[in-house]
């Protein structure tokens, strides 16, 4: 029988986890408070993550919790305390999404931004975790907006504080292709590309098309209606491109966890991995929550677990060599 402990001490990657999304709704009401901003509540229990099922309303309740992040101690503060989480969970590398827009558009400075994210990032070197940070544009804003952010990263990304480029939000009528150009010319700079591809939105399986053969990104976010499309999903097996989901995720945008999907690619031998993506925005389920959860819910032992871990590092943007010391 598997047992928590078991989970808790599995050495594991995270690689698809937003930085803002790990907003807990104490820490919300606690900088609200110290920047003096009104959100209508008395205590942290009157914040209400119950916003219901859907990606629309997910990002309704996610774009409203971060309206508070405004200084640099708020985005350092935040950053903080998820590296603490992440080290106590035996994640041994964190690959985490930040969403510059979200707040550049607030009128925050995209310095403000990654210097917070990144401080915490340097303050937690005696927690042994290794973190790197995937920036992500915002899919309903233009591509010249997506190109004026990546403008704005390059000097960090060569300072070596940036390693990716991702895609996220709203993906109705916001395929990878309106952003070719964007994630050509982060290529060319040297980033590392992922993208999601959520589940159930329109053109989904298209989508992932895009996303694999016209953008070749390095990684695919979500993504699992590739099990609709048989060639689709030999051709990723083949590419060995690894394919991050998120269990808890599909529980609170379609109340069900999209078992049957993880259990097609899992058993084809696709490098799937398992991540907690917005935790709390997702019912406070953490990486170890994730992992437990799902293997209770489809009968899996620890095998199967270490192998969603292995996949993990395997997926990962780290040195073969690195790898190897976890495989
Ligand atoms: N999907 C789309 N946009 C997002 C997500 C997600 O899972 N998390 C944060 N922004
Ligand atoms: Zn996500």
């Amino acid at each position: 029988k598997l047992s928590r402990k078991f989970v808790d001490g599995l050495p594991k990657a995270e690689l698809h986890v937003h930085i803002e999304g790990t907003l807990e709704a104490e820490m919300e009401f606690a900088i609200a408070k110290r920047n003096q901003i009104d959100i209508g509540a008395k205590t942290p229990a009157d914040i209400d993550r119950n916003y219901g099922v859907g990606l629309p309303e997910f990002l309704k309740a996610y774009y409203k919790g971060m309206q508070v992040l405004r200084t640099k101690q708020d985005f350092y503060d935040l950053t903080a305390a998820f590296l603490r989480k992440e080290a106590d969970s035996n994640v041994k590398h964190l690959e985490l999404f930040f969403d510059p827009q979200a707040h550049t558009s607030r009128g925050i400075p995209f310095a403000t931004v990654i210097e917070g994210i990144h401080e915490a990032i340097v303050d937690a070197a005696s927690l042994d975790i290794d973190v790197q940070l995937i920036m992500c544009f915002l899919r309903e804003y233009s591509q010249e907006s997506a190109m004026q952010t990546l403008k704005e990263a390059e000097p960090y990304h060569k300072k070596g504080w940036i390693l990716g480029v991702g895609l996220d939000s709203d993906e109705h009528h916001n395929p990878p292709l309106k952003f070719m150009l964007v994630f050509a010319k982060a290529r060319n700079q040297g980033y590392y590309l992922t993208m999601h591809c959520d589940l159930h939105q329109v053109d989904t399986v298209d989508h992932i098309k895009q996303a694999l053969e016209i953008i070749t990104v390095d990684r695919l976010d979500h993504g699992l209606n590739i099990v609709e499309n048989a060639d689709l999903m030999t051709f990723l097996i083949d590419i060995k491109i690894g394919i991050t989901a998120c269990p808890m995720a599909y529980f609170y945008t379609r109340k069900v966890m999209e078992q049957k999907a993880i259990n097609k690619l899992f058993n084809n031998g696709a490098l799937i991995s398992f991540n907690s993506d917005d935790p709390a925005y997702k019912g406070s389920n953490y990486i170890n929550d994730v992992y437990y959860k799902f293997a209770q819910k489809c009968n899996w032992s620890e095998k199967e677990l270490v192998r969603i871990a292995q996949n993990s590092f395997k997926t990962s943007w780290i040195s073969q060599q690195e790898k190897e010391s976890y495989l």
